[in-house]
């Protein structure tokens, strides 16, 4: 089947057009991966040039071995992917080896993939061996609110995960496993890479403090409304510290309560005292 025409390509620019107009991709900002089913590969196959020549990851990638990546261009527009896909995304093949990649489909004009691919690649990684397979997006955004609230809660993923579990009832359930925080590093290489695949193993979603966030999931649309959630009680985060701050919010004995009847596992780490800024 045409590469254009399969139903997750048609996912994956809906995906970026929607990502767009939430005004989470300024310019180039931001990035998306995903990686593709046997089924999939084997429906787009005589489309793939498999002579193109491997380059360096920067990073080993064993168990992504021969795997293959819709991914987007570094310096592209996710603006532009709906207008033009096959210059602004490509499908890229990891080898033997996981250490190389090379572009079987698309980024035509000699585009690149992301500069993140390090760091999509490392959590794609970790989250295939985690989820037995289960996860095949990674989207990094650069969300607004999350990135304002890095300027002012400490950076510890303890701190960002529990405020923002109190912004919204239904946030416990839709991360239970919290949000992990990398201190602000240089983007795009294998350092920055390594530290988000770290906190990958615990959680689905990772912000990197003063530039955006990156979230895992099995779909692009449990990854988008994942960050989506994230972002929008961020959002509420902000509004309430620009009003002064907590009068009355949720305590931790209603998120225990919460747990039980949602059938989530909450930790203990995440369920300590706070005292209201303004009670
Ligand atoms: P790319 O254009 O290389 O994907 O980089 C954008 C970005 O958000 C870097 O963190
Ligand atoms: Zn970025």
């Amino acid at each position: 089947m045409n590469i254009l025409d399969m139903k997750f390509m048609k996912n994956f620019i809906k995906i970026t057009e929607d990502a767009w107009l939430k005004g989470w991709h300024e310019r180039n900002g931001g990035n998306i991966t995903y990686r593709l089913t046997e089924e999939e590969v084997n429906e787009i196959r005589e489309d793939l040039n498999e002579e193109a020549s491997f380059q360096p990851i920067g990073v080993t990638v064993a168990n992504l071995a021969n795997e293959y990546f819709l991914v987007t261009g570094s310096g592209k527009f996710i603006r532009n992917i709906s207008l033009n896909p096959s210059e602004n995304v490509g499908i890229v093949k990891v080898d033997e080896s996981g250490e190389n990649y090379k572009i079987v489909w698309g980024l035509e004009n000699n585009a690149r993939p992301t500069s993140e691919l390090p760091s999509h690649l490392m959590s794609h990684s970790v989250k295939k061996e985690k989820t037995n397979g289960l996860h095949r997006v990674i989207m990094h955004s650069h969300a607004t609110n999350v990135i304002a609230l890095t300027f002012v809660l400490p950076l510890d993923g303890k701190v960002f995960t529990r405020e923002l579990w109190e912004m919204a009832t239904e946030c416990p359930v839709v991360f239970p496993d919290g949000i992990g925080v990398v201190d602000w590093m240089v983007p795009g290489g294998a350092d920055i890479a390594r530290e988000t695949a770290k906190l990958m193993e615990e959680h689905n979603a990772v912000i990197w403090a003063h530039h955006g966030i990156f979230c895992s999931e099995a779909t692009l649309d449990l990854t988008f409304g994942l960050l989506d959630t994230i972002e929008k009680s961020a959002e509420i985060l902000v509004k309430v510290l620009s009003m002064g701050g907590k009068r009355q919010t949720i305590k931790p004995d209603n998120f225990r309560d919460l747990a039980v009847d949602f059938k989530v596992e909450l930790d203990e780490k995440y369920l300590y005292e706070t005292d209201l800024v303004n009670a």
